[in-house]
């Protein structure tokens, strides 16, 4: 006899995630220390951006203990570029945890994936349903969206009161055979139909039952947080040279940018103009203007204005007290070209390193 009843949500979600999935790299062998690595990575980053990242991860550090016997620097020149690097150094923190205290094995239990550094309740349950068949809910800004419309909730990703109602939702929903297939397809459904703006209801496979789609709320739901302007800091890059090498300076151990390496600034909070005046009044020093760039993080903006100078010596210290105007600078060093190339540096500084150094040095006058 036909089955005339409706679906439910768990197989309307799966049937189309069967006809649809993305065949992506971290689907194809789900261990937890792939799907770890790939939910970190997708947590800021679009899916095409993150699949090179992903693949060059782990042919660097197949295994987690490989993962765990590597140096900072090494794992943050691979996530070069990506952004956040807080989660480069979590992962590498959590990977040395995981050897000492779990053999090498990320452990399938809620409480001790939790404890890890960068693991949140979104990756512990990815982590649980994808990778050890548990039934957990994962839910992201994405799986928010979904199920907001999908039930009509007024929720916001951003409450974690409102993320928690979700789980709830999404728990009650999940059947217990795939519970990785069924978070897997709410990201699919979130990532590819049930957009922020222009939803393709007309392509979703839950249409039929969306309380948001039946009483004309899609624009609406999930309620949205306006993003707070960020404020811009102006900072003037100075990239250094001398005889053939080039200056650096890593930065701390903690704060934005953590570990990563930069050329230098002048003090952010000095007016470069003083300094823009003592630089005329060196022959001997020689300066171009480079291109300005804004870059942006979450919650800061950095309008960077940039020299290149050529000095007569590898030495600083006649640029130190410019430098070091609001304190001591970390250390910095002289390195070739080539070794230039094997630090990681943040992308906002990272454009100058690629598209300036190799131009030929044609000094232009300072301008103030
Ligand atoms: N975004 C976050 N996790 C994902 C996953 N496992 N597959 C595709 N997109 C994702």
């Amino acid at each position: 006899m036909t089955d005339l009843r409706e679906p439910t949500l768990a197989e309307a979600l799966l049937g189309w995630f069967d006809r649809t999935r993305r065949d992506l790299p971290w689907r194809r062998d789900r261990t937890p220390y792939r799907v770890w690595l790939a939910e970190i990575m997708l947590q800021q980053t679009q899916v095409q951006t993150a699949i090179p990242y992903f693949e060059r991860f782990l042919a660097r550090f197949p295994t987690l203990a490989d993962l765990a016997a590597a140096d900072e620097q090494a794992v943050l020149k691979l996530w070069e570029g990506l952004g956040y690097y807080s989660r480069a150094r979590n992962l590498l923190h959590a990977a040395k945890q995981v050897v000492r205290d779990f053999g090498g094995q990320l452990p399938c239990e809620f409480k001790a994936l939790r404890a890890l550094p960068g693991i949140g309740e979104y990756t512990a349950g990815a982590i649980l349903s994808l990778a050890c068949g548990a039934k957990t809910a994962a839910v992201d800004g994405n799986v928010v969206r979904v199920i907001s419309r999908w039930s009509g909730s007024a929720w916001s990703a951003k409450s974690a009161q409102d993320r928690r109602q979700a789980a709830d939702y999404v728990l009650a929903q999940m059947p217990d055979s795939r519970p990785g297939d069924f978070n897997e397809a709410l990201m699919d459904l979130g990532a590819t139909v049930c957009l922020p703006q222009n939803p393709r209801c007309a392509a979703c496979p839950l249409a039929w039952g969306c309380q948001a789609l039946r009483t004309n709320l899609t624009g609406a739901l999930p309620l949205r947080d306006k993003s707070p302007a960020v404020p811009t800091e102006h900072r003037l890059l100075l990239l250094v040279a001398a005889a053939g090498l080039w200056h650096v300076r890593q930065r701390p151990s903690d704060g934005l940018l953590a570990g990563l390496f930069t050329f230098d600034w002048l003090s952010p909070n000095r007016d470069p103009k003083p300094f823009r005046i003592y630089l005329q009044g060196r022959d001997d020093i020689l300066v171009r203007t480079l291109p300005s760039l804004m870059h942006r993080f979450s919650h800061l903006a950095w309008h960077i204005d940039a020299l290149r100078l050529e000095l007569p010596r590898a030495d600083l210290d006649e640029l130190a007290c410019w430098l070091d105007a609001n304190g001591p600078q970390p250390e910095g060093r002289w390195v070739d070209r080539q070794d230039l190339d094997q630090l990681p540096f943040p992308a906002a500084v990272d454009r100058y390193r690629r598209q300036e150094l190799d131009e030929p040095f044609n000094p232009s006058p300072v301008s103030l």
